[in-house]
């Protein structure tokens, strides 16, 4: 089975309730493809998302930005798996390198997260990538599939898993992975998936890039073939987000 096209847009911590309305109705006005062709889902601050899942047009959906590790209870400040189940949100991103590194997310504790979301019916963004100082020093690959090990061994069913390669040293940057760069990543992601957890796994996981992308840069990314779409953070808060979309086409 091909990979449909997956669009997200993250959009961290940004916005007042009349801004998030606004790019909700820039988003609604969008003329995109159908969802066979690219899947889009927004991923607005917990507080908003009630309203976005309840403004944004059906074919469309949303994802909180993170989620606990585990039931709720005692854990003051956090949003429980099973709360955004509640809520009807779909999707939850985690293991952001924003999360990762300012707030020492360590690759077990991303991978608790998204085995205890799956367990509960979430279906998960998880985020990947390497910091300028690894790449540099050569070991982007190691970081990559340490990360994403630490995930492989906590999950067995990988058909709710969209894994997000992000290079920490794209996102916000403006200095975008070029399209080989990206693609060389994506196909060593694909062959760490097809040698340590299986063949079907390997061909069926999308794997979406994100860091710094652009109405300008998308096409090219998108011909690449192991990237299945994109995790788009500044620009999915402007208009420009739509021509993001239609790099599916
Ligand atoms: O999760 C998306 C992200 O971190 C990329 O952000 O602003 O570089 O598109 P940005």
């Amino acid at each position: 089975m091909g990979r449909t096209f997956f669009v997200g847009g993250n959009w961290k911590c940004n916005g007042t309730s009349e801004e998030i309305k606004k790019i909700v109705a820039t988003l609604n006005a969008g003329q995109v493809p159908s969802q066979d062709v690219v899947e889009v889902v927004v991923s607005p601050p917990f507080v908003f998302l009630p309203l976005v899942k309840n403004e944004l047009r059906s074919d469309f959906h949303v994802a909180a930005q993170n989620c606990w590790v585990k039931k709720g209870g005692a854990f003051t400040g956090e949003v429980s798996a099973d709360m955004l189940v509640n809520l009807g949100i779909p999707w939850v991103i985690l293991g952001h390198s924003e999360r990762r590194a300012i707030l020492g997310e360590s690759n077990e504790f991303v991978g608790d997260k998204v085995a205890y979301a799956l367990s509960q019916g979430l279906k998960v963004i998880a985020c990947v990538g390497e910091t300028l100082e690894q790449r540099e020093s050569g070991s982007t690959m190691d970081v990559v599939a340490a990360q994403t090990k630490a995930i492989a061994e906590r999950v067995k069913d990988w058909s709710n898993v969209v894994v997000a390669y992000e290079p920490v040293w794209a996102i916000g940057t403006g200095k975008v992975a070029s399209p080989a760069q990206a693609q060389e990543v994506h196909a060593e992601l694909r062959k760490w998936l097809q040698a340590n957890v299986s063949a079907e796994v390997a061909a069926s996981t999308r794997i979406i890039y994100g860091g710094s992308v652009s109405g300008a840069n998308c096409k090219e990314l998108a011909g690449q073939p192991d990237v299945d779409g994109f995790l788009v953070g500044g620009a999915s808060l402007k208009p420009e987000f739509i021509d993001i979309i239609k790099a599916a086409e």
